[in-house]
């Protein structure tokens, strides 16, 4: 089958074109992803009104070069998907409202994809992978444990109690006057770094459940660079790599917590999977061989191009729910909150304001 796929849920404008044969195996056959960062670079973080707008301006044009690098054409379509959320709304609208006319005029099935769910089976686009596996999903808006135990059946073992990992990454950058996008800021000037200058907590560590906690660290950041006047490229470079190495020791700590829960619960995982904009970093990569070969797991981390968004997790997505019978309407409503896990509660003490996940 062939799926359209369509991403506007936050600051990329993303669409694809993927193949999925009846065995399970997948084909990109074209994957445009038009990054906003220009747009949003001087106001140090995504504008939701920006991005909307963007959106409005940049996707016709982007579906037009998906579908023309695939070389499909629009009655070929087996079915269109678009991430319904959670996201940005107004930047979900726009998607999902294109979805939408594309399915009507082409009379095509729609398919609505929780944009969390795209991320938790990318591995299964680049690779096969069987169910269940366990999923470390780090992003700006989450940070997540998750048993994916089948398409549509995901159990949350761990969340952020406070900021998404890639957030506290942005905020970081911001605060020693990096650039936006962050995360790739802080990992470029932690390589020149010394991470033992500065001694920044290890939140949550040795904490027998899942949970994530960024906030305090990134205050702890915070303090240590106001009291230093002027920053010196140096200082800014140790103080990224300090957090950078807390993130990953308290990374490694929750995920063995994590497996180890989604063994008790659902015996042995498949493999340990990252995904989301932050497993793009190299560092948390390397972190995370250590916490697979130590559980025996297999470890899979989808190309950093795969990992941040784009429009083939999408498609892949929609395709896997249409190999199983998972079609939307056209009543289908753009969520900016939607929780993978319906049964998952907010962790005591949540409070994020970004991330309803
Ligand atoms: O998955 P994604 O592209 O978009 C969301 O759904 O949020 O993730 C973007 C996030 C940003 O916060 C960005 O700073 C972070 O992923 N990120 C990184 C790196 N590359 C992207 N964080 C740390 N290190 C990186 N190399
Ligand atoms: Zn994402």
């Amino acid at each position: 089958m062939l799926v359209l796929g369509i991403e506007t849920t936050c600051d990329e404008t993303a669409a694809a074109v993927v193949e999925r044969q009846a065995d399970g195996s997948a084909r990109i056959l074209s994957n445009v992803v038009r990054s906003q960062t220009g747009e949003h670079a001087p106001y140090g973080g995504v504008v939701p009104e920006i991005a909307a707008r963007a959106h409005v301006d940049l996707l016709d044009g982007i579906v037009a070069r998906a579908m023309k690098e695939s070389g499909v054409d629009f009655p070929q379509l087996s079915g269109v998907a678009a991430a319904a959320g959670p996201g940005l709304i107004g930047g979900v609208i726009v998607g999902l409202t294109t979805a939408k006319a594309i399915a009507l005029v082409h009379r095509t099935p729609l398919i609505a994809v929780n944009h969390l769910e795209a991320h938790a089976l990318t591995p299964r686009l680049t690779g096969r992978l069987e169910f269940p596996y366990c999923l470390f999903l780090a992003s700006g808006g989450h940070t997540q444990i998750v048993a994916v135990l089948g398409v549509g059946n995901y159990v949350r073992l761990g969340t952020t109690v406070d900021d998404a990992m890639g957030e506290a990454f942005d905020k970081v950058a911001k605060m020693l006057g990096l650039p936006y996008p962050g995360g790739p800021q802080v990992e470029r000037a932690a390589t020149s770094g010394d991470a033992t200058r500065f001694t920044f907590p290890r939140p949550m560590l040795g904490r027998p459940d899942a949970n994530f906690s960024l906030s305090g660290l990134k205050t702890a950041v915070r303090n240590e660079a106001g009291r230093i006047d002027p920053l010196q490229p140096q200082d800014i470079s140790d103080l990224c790599a300090g957090f950078q190495a807390a993130v990953l020791e308290a990374t490694a700590d929750r995920l063995s917590v994590g497996l180890k829960l989604f063994q008790e619960r659902f015996g042995t995982p498949r493999a340990l999977v990252a995904a989301g904009g932050v497993a793009a970093n190299q560092a948390i990569r390397g972190a995370l061989e250590d916490v697979a070969a130590r559980a025996r797991t297999p470890l899979i981390i989808p190309p950093p191009d795969l990992c941040t968004d784009n429009g083939a997790m999408i498609a892949w997505a929609g395709a896997e729910r249409l190999a199983v019978g998972l079609t939307d309407t056209l009543e289908a409503p753009p969520r900016a909150r939607w929780l993978l896990d319906a049964e998952a509660q907010a962790p005591a003490g949540f409070a994020n304001s970004r991330a309803g996940f």
